[in-house]
């Protein structure tokens, strides 16, 4: 099989729907990054969501749902969310947060309804639920006349694809249709909030939307699920997608310990210079691509392809950017990588900082580059 790549036409759409209808598994572009999207409520389509992506059942997947739906009634009206088993306090907060934020790139994660297929909750007695804000996803769900459940259209672990092309190559092989809504608005997967029977919001996963933003329309204090208080433990597992490596690409990518405008050596704790190979790739986070480089040739002594996200070091511009410059420089010549250090600790830059985090490795995985040089 190879993936038909079509505009987002209406006819493109009815075409999508209906492969959706009979159980199919379709590209859909989101203003965060590309979703494989399939039938909610379908196993067997879930079953091809997982099988395509590689990805373990224990993951779960954010139903996507249309402009429809205005509140927590419509949402138990479609079966994916049972508003009593929140209290009064949350459900105003709920809504609160899906007026303001909806369409957009917040995921709930809600009281799952009894209807929510056990795949696509992972066991779990919640269900993650969002409306995307691009046009082409919304008139997808419309079409397709359910709620469709999407995880990023990569392979499990590996860099999320803000373009169809991106889709094309990590899936293009295995599913029959994308859908090409052009560039991703956003660039970084939503924001990923619970939200308990009494009204706790905990932040599971940092994206497009931040904590600053929910708070001031909640009118309470979200808790980061990263944080070291125990009692929090149990949420931090209940978000597979806080694994310590995800977002990764297929070489190794290690942090520097300040900008490379800043940098007077190589500085990696345990990396030894001498053990690298000829040429390194570089991920600016601001400045100059062109200075970066040559400083960095000259630290190095090394070929250097080096890429920035954002020139004017624009936030939201360099999220638009990460996954795609990622990709590359995953498929550059370079051999090992480098990037930045993000110290954001809030709005989009700490979502940066987040899937730059983990799309780095270790300190530990020094010693396999020199062995593998
Ligand atoms: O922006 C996005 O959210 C994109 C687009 C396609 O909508 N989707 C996305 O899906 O990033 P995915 O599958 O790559 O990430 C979903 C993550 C899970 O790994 C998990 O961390 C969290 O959302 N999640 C979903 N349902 C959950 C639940 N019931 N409880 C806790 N976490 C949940
Ligand atoms: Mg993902």
């Amino acid at each position: 099989m190879k993936a038909e790549i079509l505009g987002t036409t209406s006819k493109a759409i009815a075409k999508a729907a209906a492969l959706l209808q009979a159980g199919e598994v379709v590209g859909m572009p989101t203003e965060t990054v590309y979703g494989l999207a399939g039938c909610a409520f379908n196993s067997s389509a879930l079953a091809k969501i997982f099988e395509t992506k590689e990805r373990p059942t224990f993951d779960p997947l954010i139903c996507h749902v249309d402009a429809s739906v205005q509140n927590l009634a419509d949402l138990e009206a479609i079966g994916l969310v049972n508003p009593a088993a929140l209290s009064r306090v949350a459900q105003a907060r709920v809504e609160s947060l899906m007026y303001r934020f909806w369409p957009g790139p917040l995921t709930l994660v809600l009281p799952r309804h009894a209807r929510v297929p056990d795949l696509v909750t992972g066991g779990l007695d919640t269900v993650g639920v969002r409306m995307p804000r691009h046009s082409a996803a919304q008139a997808l769900i419309a079409a397709a006349g359910f709620p469709l459940a999407a995880p990023s259209a990569n392979r499990f672990g590996r860099i999320s694809p803000t373009t169809a092309q991106a889709v094309f190559s990590e899936l293009g092989d295995r599913i029959p249709m994308i859908l090409d809504g052009g560039a991703c608005e956003v660039g970084l997967e939503s924001t990923v909030l619970l939200v308990n029977a009494e009204g706790e919001l905990t932040l599971l996963r940092p994206g497009g939307i931040s904590e600053t933003q929910i708070e001031e329309v909640a009118h309470a204090s979200v808790i980061r699920a990263t944080s070291p208080d125990a009692a929090l433990k149990k949420s931090a597992e209940l978000a597979p997608g806080m694994l310590d490596s995800h977002y990764a690409p297929s070489k190794k990518l290690y942090q520097l310990e300040a900008s490379v405008s800043e940098l007077n050596k190589l500085e990696v704790v345990g990396l030894e210079t001498a053990a690298l190979p000829e040429s390194l790739g570089l991920l600016m986070l601001s400045g100059s691509a062109f200075e970066g480089t040559s400083k960095f040739e000259a630290l190095t002594g090394r070929k250097v392809i080096a890429f920035t996200l954002s020139e004017s070091g624009n936030w939201s511009e360099a999220a638009q950017n990460l996954f795609s410059t990622l990709r590359r420089l995953d498929e550059s010549p370079a051999l090992v990588l480098f990037c930045e250090p993000c110290l954001e600790t809030t709005g989009i830059g700490h979502a940066i900082a987040d899937r730059l985090k983990r799309a780095s490795h270790g300190s530990k995985q020094v010693a396999e580059v020199a062995h593998n040089r």
